[in-house]
């Protein structure tokens, strides 16, 4: 009896504190905090763990911390005529914790970062070279796009699906930076046309209200 009547007594307080944790708990959607200066990852451990797990300090050297793969121009082969750069924990491990990353992008004219969307990551990104049309799709698919040149910034909320199109007469350049060390990317056409196993046909077919026959044309493409 005298522990139901001082939980009872508790409860002005208990509510409040309830309450707030539960508004503050959005705020947590990006990677976790660092716990320490830095946690170079280490890419070859046999531990599984959410993240890296790191290489010792007394490995760690200033090389660790600096990363040259942006100095380079990609390829722009392929099917988008496009190249993305990783710059994140799997390409530049010093990344590992400290919850940002960033990414090159190059494209040949015409070329397209296809629409897809980052689960851990809203996305800032500057144009540096050329003419992008940057656009994302809400969740109730709202369209907003923009023409951007040189110096000009966009941003793509957590999340969303969106995508960039060079619409120049030239090659483009832009650079994006996310707050997470892995964003991860779902591109959208692959995503669902190029799974493996594959995703059944009749669950397309249904999805997209389109035939069979167009179902197994659009998965030719993206054949993995
Ligand atoms: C749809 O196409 C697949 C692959 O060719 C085939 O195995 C399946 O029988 C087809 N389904 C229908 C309902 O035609």
């Amino acid at each position: 009896m005298a522990t139901t009547s001082s939980l009872l007594l508790l409860l002005p307080v208990i509510y409040p504190i309830t309450f707030l944790f539960l508004i503050l708990l959005p705020c947590h959607a990006s990677d976790p905090d660092p716990l320490q200066d830095f946690c170079v990852a280490d890419l070859k451990s046999t531990i599984s763990i959410n993240g890296f797990p790191c290489k010792p300090v007394s490995a760690v050297t200033s090389s660790d911390f600096f990363f040259d793969g942006f100095t380079r121009e990609g390829n722009t082969d392929g099917p988008f005529s496009w190249r993305l750069t990783p710059g994140n924990v799997l390409s530049f491990p010093a990344l590992n914790t400290l919850g940002i990353s960033m990414n090159r992008l190059d494209f040949a004219p015409g070329g397209m970062n296809p629409p897809h969307s980052h689960p851990r990551a809203s996305e800032a990104g500057v144009v540096i070279q050329g003419k992008l049309l940057v656009g994302f799709i809400t969740t109730e698919n709202v369209f907003y796009s923009k023409v951007l040149g040189p110096g000009e910034m966009f941003v793509v909320p957590r999340g969303l699906v969106h995508f960039q199109k060079n619409v120049g007469k030239g090659k483009a350049l832009a650079f994006t930076a996310f707050n997470s060390h892995l964003a991860g990317s779902v591109v959208a056409a692959p995503n669902l046309f190029g799974a493996t196993p594959a995703v059944p046909n009749d669950v397309l077919t249904q999805a997209f209200r389109i035939n069979n026959n167009t179902v197994n044309l659009i998965k030719s493409k993206f054949k993995s």
